[in-house]
C-alpha cells in the first residue's frame, strides 16, 4: 500500500522550529508509544544538538507495556530522558516536572557558575501531528499557568507559559513530520489514525492490522472476534472481517457481511485500545 501524504508547508515549519530551538534549553519531544520510531522525525536529533532532551512516550495507555519498557531503555541508551505518559492525565505531570528538573540540572549548574541565578529553564514541545502536543501542553500547564510577554531577544510573537519559577514553556508546539519516504512508516501511522482516513484504502489498511495482530497478538483477535485461525492468505483476512461483521451486525442489503464497514469497525477497535494494548514496532527490529 502506497500512502502519499507529503505536506506542502513543511519547509517553513522546519525553519520556524530551527529558530525556536535556539531559544530553549530543553526539547520535549512527544512520540506515540505505539510507534515510537515511526512517529519521530530524525531531523530533531540534529536540531536538538547540545540541548537537554526529554522524550515523552505518549498514549502509553494504548501501548504494550513490555515493549514500552524496551523502548524507554532504547531511548535512554541514546542520551534522552524518557517518561511514559498519558497526556490527558494531570496526575502524571508531577513525574514530568521531576524529570525536567533532572534533565536541566547540568544547565542550572553551568548558570550558577557563571553567576546567573534563578533563570528559568526554557523548554519547547515538538512532535508529529496528532501525537498529543496540545493535550500535553494543556494538561502540563494547567490553569495555573501564566502567559509571559514577549522578551527582548526572543522571536517576536513567541509566547511563553510560566509553569513555575523554574520552567517556562514555549506556548506553540513545533510540528514535525515523520519519515514519510518509508512506506512502512506511512502504514503504521495510518494504522494508529494519524493520517487522514479519507486518503486511505481502509480495507487494505485493516488487512495490514489484522495480519500484524495475527502474528504478534493473536489473543486480541481471538478475544474480540473469536478468530483463532491463520492469516497467511488474503482470504483469511476477509474471513476475519466477515466474522467481525457478523458479530457486530454489519450486514449488507443482500444479507452479506459488509466488509468495508467491518474494516472501519476493526480499525476503530484497534485505535481505541479495544483490541488491547498493542505496539507496532519493537526496538530490536
Ligand atoms: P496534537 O496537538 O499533537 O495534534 O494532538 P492533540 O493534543 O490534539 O491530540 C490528538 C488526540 O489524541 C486527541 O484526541 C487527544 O485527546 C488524544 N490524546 C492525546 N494524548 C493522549 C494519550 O496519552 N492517550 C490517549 N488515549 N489519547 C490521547 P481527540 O480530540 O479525540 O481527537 P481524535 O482522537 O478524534 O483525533
Amino acid at each position: 500500500m502506497d500512502i502519499q501524504w507529503y505536506p506542502g508547508h513543511m519547509t517553513k515549519a522546519k525553519r520556524t522550529m530551527q529558530e525556536d530551538c535556539r531559544l530553549v534549553d530543553l526539547i520535549i519531544e512527544l512520540v506515540d508509544a505505539r510507534v515510537p520510531l515511526s512517529s519521530r522525525n530524525p531531523d530533531i536529533d540534529k536540531l536538538g544538538q547540545g540541548k537537554a532532551r526529554l522524550i515523552l512516550m505518549n498514549k502509553s495507555d494504548l501501548a504494550d507495556a513490555a515493549r514500552s519498557a524496551a523502548w524507554k531503555a532504547w531511548f535512554e541508551a541514546r542520551g534522552c530522558y524518557v517518561v511514559l505518559l498519558d497526556a490527558r492525565a494531570s496526575s502524571q505531570m508531577k513525574s514530568v516536572h521531576a524529570v525536567i528538573e533532572e534533565a536541566c540540572r547540568e544547565k542550572r549548574e553551568r548558570d550558577r557558575r557563571r553567576g546567573i541565578l534563578n533563570r528559568p529553564v526554557r523548554a519547547m514541545v515538538v512532535g508529529i501531528p496528532n501525537v498529543g502536543k496540545s493535550t500535553f501542553i494543556n494538561t502540563f500547564a494547567g490553569r495555573a499557568a501564566a502567559k509571559t510577554g514577549n522578551k527582548p531577544g526572543v522571536t517576536k510573537g513567541n509566547q511563553w507559559i510560566r509553569l513555575n519559577k523554574n520552567v517556562e514553556l514555549l506556548d506553540t508546539p513545533g510540528i514535525l513530520w515523520p519519515k514519510f519516504e518509508d512506506p512502512q512508516v506511512g502504514i503504521r501511522l495510518a494504522a494508529i489514525g494519524s493520517i487522514n482516513d479519507n486518503i486511505l484504502n481502509l480495507t487494505e489498511l485493516c488487512g495490514y492490522v489484522i495480519r500484524f495482530l495475527q502474528k504478534q497478538y493473536p489473543q486480541a483477535l481471538a478475544e474480540r472476534y473469536r478468530w483463532t485461525g491463520d492469516c497467511q492468505a488474503e482470504t483469511d483476512v476477509y474471513e476475519v472481517l466477515a466474522q467481525a461483521a457478523r458479530l457486530r451486525g454489519c450486514i449488507g442489503k443482500g444479507g452479506e457481511p459488509d466488509l468495508d464497514k467491518a474494516a472501519q469497525l476493526v480499525l476503530d477497535d484497534f485505535r481505541s485500545g479495544r483490541l488491547g494494548r498493542v505496539t507496532l514496532e519493537a526496538p530490536e527490529q
